[in-house]
């Protein structure tokens, strides 16, 4: 039996699980992310293959890992302590822990950009770009000034801590509350702004007509890769949240709505985004730079460009805020849960912490441009140890935890409360998760692992 410990909270309703999870998976990575590679990848035909791979893989590693969080009503340590004795299956959870503080410290570098950025529009920065160099040289005047960008990944921290401070209900479920629907109604506006430009056509064909031959075998991995990264999962963000929740809940209905809402905002985003950048001749295949180097020149250029730029950066900074009180309350309900550490001390402690390890990610812009490890500087070595080791080894990990650890008709039973109804009626769909979580993740996700870090190309190399 596991123990249940008297102060944990819990979630206050079920449509408050369901939107901070959806805040901790809809974040820069949908609209700052998605979109960039989207426009690298050929857009229609990469956006087909990231829909199947959310569809087969991404959902159900969210159930699985939902369920490790409900049933063990503990932190990614704690989850895999309390189900297996092996050490290793705890150090599974340690590793979410430090990818917390690893995405964290870059994460908050592009979130402090973003909210530099709404300073910047509201102060009307982004009237005078007519083309995207003028933009481009103002970026890396801004990241170049150290105070500036530590400054504003500081800020960002700050507000992070603060909500998370607060507590699961009163800080993450009512900041979520208050912040998503804000997030979906300015995703709108900015959807509809897009998509009455003239030229707006270009954009949604380029969202949505494939070209096939645009497609290539990288960007079939890089979908997979992002599938992950959108969907916040490998790292226990969703145990974390999942562990809050009550076993009334029905993890299946409540993943859905999950996954849904965060491909619909990279959606919806990429329309707003394509559509403008069409409108305004711009170069749709920009790089990370599309959001911070390009929008600019469309908002210099869009008629009512000064109102639409401050609620694009405010709509990005709360993404990213959503997100990132996930990857620290990881971090935070492992020292309260294993260290029993007092929740506010964790956050002062841990915040400061990550804050710390963020410091040479924001100075890899400015003073520590030249300092490289592999090549890579701070900030690019933190994004891809997180993205192309951490997170996928984690979410392999997971899936042949709950799959063949665990043991199956243990996890069945879990699974069933609160979702009684479609074990009667609908096996199909518990079948067709078992089937996903059994084969499809596991081999799936070790190609993209192991491609990742490279050893896909050796054994290729072997055969060739
Ligand atoms: N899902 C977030 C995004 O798309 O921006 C990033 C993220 C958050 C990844 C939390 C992992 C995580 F645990």
């Amino acid at each position: 039996m596991i123990q249940n410990s008297n102060a944990r909270e819990q979630w206050g309703s079920k449509i408050g699980f369901v939107l901070a999870a959806s805040g901790s998976a809809i974040g820069l990575g949908n609209i700052w992310k998605f979109p960039y590679i989207a426009g690298e990848n050929g857009g229609a035909a990469f956006i087909f293959v990231y829909l199947i791979c959310i569809a087969i893989i991404g959902l159900p590693v969210v159930v699985g890992e939902v369920l490790l969080g409900r049933t063990t009503q503990r932190n990614p340590v704690g989850a895999f302590r309390a189900l297996s004795k092996s050490k290793i299956w705890a150090s599974v959870g340690g590793m979410g822990v430090i990818a917390g503080f690893v995405i964290l410290s870059f994460y908050a570098v592009v979130a402090g950009w973003s909210t530099g950025y709404i300073i910047e529009s509201i102060r009307g920065s982004f009237f005078n770009f007519d083309e995207t160099l003028t933009s481009e040289v103002y970026f890396n005047s801004l990241t170049s000034n150290v105070y500036w960008n530590v400054g504003f990944m500081m800020l960002f921290m700050a507000l992070t801590m603060g909500i998370v401070y607060a507590g699961v209900q009163k800080g993450i479920e009512r900041g979520s509350k208050i912040m998503m629907p804000i997030l979906i109604v300015i995703l709108l506006i900015l959807m509809i702004r897009g998509m009455t430009l003239s030229g707006a056509e270009e954009g949604l064909a380029f969202l949505f007509n494939p070209e096939w031959d645009k497609l290539t075998g990288q960007s079939v991995l890089v979908a997979l890769g992002h599938a992950f990264f959108t969907l916040s999962l490998g790292m226990g963000a969703m145990m974390t949240y999942g562990s809050y929740m009550s076993s009334k809940d029905n993890i299946l209905s409540s993943s859905v709505w999950i996954v849904f809402l965060d491909t619909l905002i990279a959606l919806i985003a990429g329309i707003a985004i394509f559509t403008s950048v069409f409108a305004t001749g711009q170069n749709p295949a920009a790089g990370p730079g599309l959001i911070f180097q390009t929008l600019p020149v469309v908002f210099t250029k869009v008629p009512g460009g000064f109102i639409f730029s401050i609620l694009f950066f405010l709509l990005l900074t709360i993404a990213a805020l959503t997100s990132a009180i996930s990857l620290l309350e990881v971090v935070i309900s492992y020292f309260v849960d294993e260290k029993k550490w007092k929740r506010h001390r964790a956050v002062l402690v841990m915040g400061f912490f990550a804050f710390l390890i963020g410091v040479p990610s924001a100075l890899s812009f400015n003073i520590l441009a030249d300092v490289k490890l592999f090549g890579l500087t701070f900030f690019d070595t933190a994004d891809f140890v997180a993205s192309n080791i951490l997170l996928p080894l984690g979410g392999l990990l997971i899936s042949i935890f709950v799959a063949w650890v665990w043991g199956f008709d243990k996890v069945l039973v879990e699974l069933k409360k609160g979702a009684e109804k479609v074990f009667d009626e609908s096996p199909f769909i518990i079948n067709a998760w078992k089937m996903f979580i059994k084969y499809f993740a596991p081999v799936l996700i070790s190609i993209v692992f192991l491609h990742s870090i490279g050893v896909l190309g050796l054994i290729l190399d072997l055969f060739n």
